[in-house]
């Protein structure tokens, strides 16, 4: 790490840094998809077949991440960029959380549920019509408006800039994920060998690739922890003694 240069944080997220906020992960036994099956719901072919019911499980989703608050892990990671860090954030949550907290520069692999966009041009995206997105309400081409999210079965558009920053990184914080859906999982494939690799998540133990360490902690008090050391340090590096 160059003296003159910032370290730079790249951070990887998913479900379970918002959970802490009261946002449903997908895969836990009372997750979102245990009640409503993905074929359903987040697929291009459940949007041909009944696309008001996925509008109304997307309005769900919306009304949830609208009740829902930053917590003390999204806080850490906005508090560190004010202290001399680089942080750059990649997250596969639909959720605007990190942008409240007041990260500045995050990456939305899966979309935004706070947005619209076109069915027929992805790179059609609007503000959320007033009320949600009804039936009815169509793009410039004149297709109707859906949610900005991506579907199981879609390309990733952003997944080469997400493998771009990771490539940048002195460090890779991932949380709240079970790395279990691809491309996104094999971003950590990105990051550069010499490059900590570090995994907060109640279940890292289970999940955690072969070098990737280990901090089985919910989010909301491994990421604050982390943060705390880096701060104090003005580097970024594992503590051992958060691992005990
Ligand atoms: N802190 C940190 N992690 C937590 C917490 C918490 N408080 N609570 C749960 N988790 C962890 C779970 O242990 C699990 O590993 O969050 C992870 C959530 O996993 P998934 O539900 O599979 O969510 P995610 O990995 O984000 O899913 C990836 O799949 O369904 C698609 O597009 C959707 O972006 C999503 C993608």
């Amino acid at each position: 790490m160059g003296e003159s240069r910032q370290p730079h944080l790249v951070v990887f997220t998913g479900a379970g840094i918002s959970a802490e906020s009261g946002i449903q992960t997908f895969r836990a036994s009372d997750g979102l998809w245990a009640d409503h099956p993905v074929e359903e719901v987040a697929t291009p072919g459940a949007w041909r077949r009944d696309p008001a019911r996925v509008l109304r499980f997307y309005d769900a989703r919306r009304d949830q991440v609208r009740r829902a608050r930053p917590n003390p892990a999204h806080k850490a990671l906005a508090a560190l960029e004010t202290q001399g860090f680089r942080v750059s954030i990649i997250t596969q949550n639909i959720d605007d959380l990190h942008e409240r907290a007041g990260s500045r520069r995050v990456l939305h692999l899966h979309g935004e549920v706070l947005k619209a966009r076109s069915t027929v041009d992805p790179r059609l995206r609007y503000p959320l019509p007033r009320g949600g997105i009804r039936l009815g309400d169509v793009c410039d081409k004149g297709s109707q408006l859906r949610p900005d999210v991506v579907w199981f079965g879609e390309a990733v558009p952003l997944f080469a800039d997400a493998c771009e920053l990771a490539a940048e990184a002195d460090l890779l914080l991932v949380v709240g994920t079970s790395l279990a859906v691809m491309p996104a999982a094999s971003l950590l494939e990105y990051a550069p060998f010499d490059a900590p690799c570090v995994l907060v998540d109640p279940e890292a133990e289970a999940l955690a690739p072969p070098g990737v360490t280990r901090l089985s902690q919910p989010a909301g008090k491994g990421v604050p922890a982390l943060v705390r050391h880096w701060r104090r340090e003005g580097r970024l590096w594992v503590p051992e003694t958060l691992l005990e």
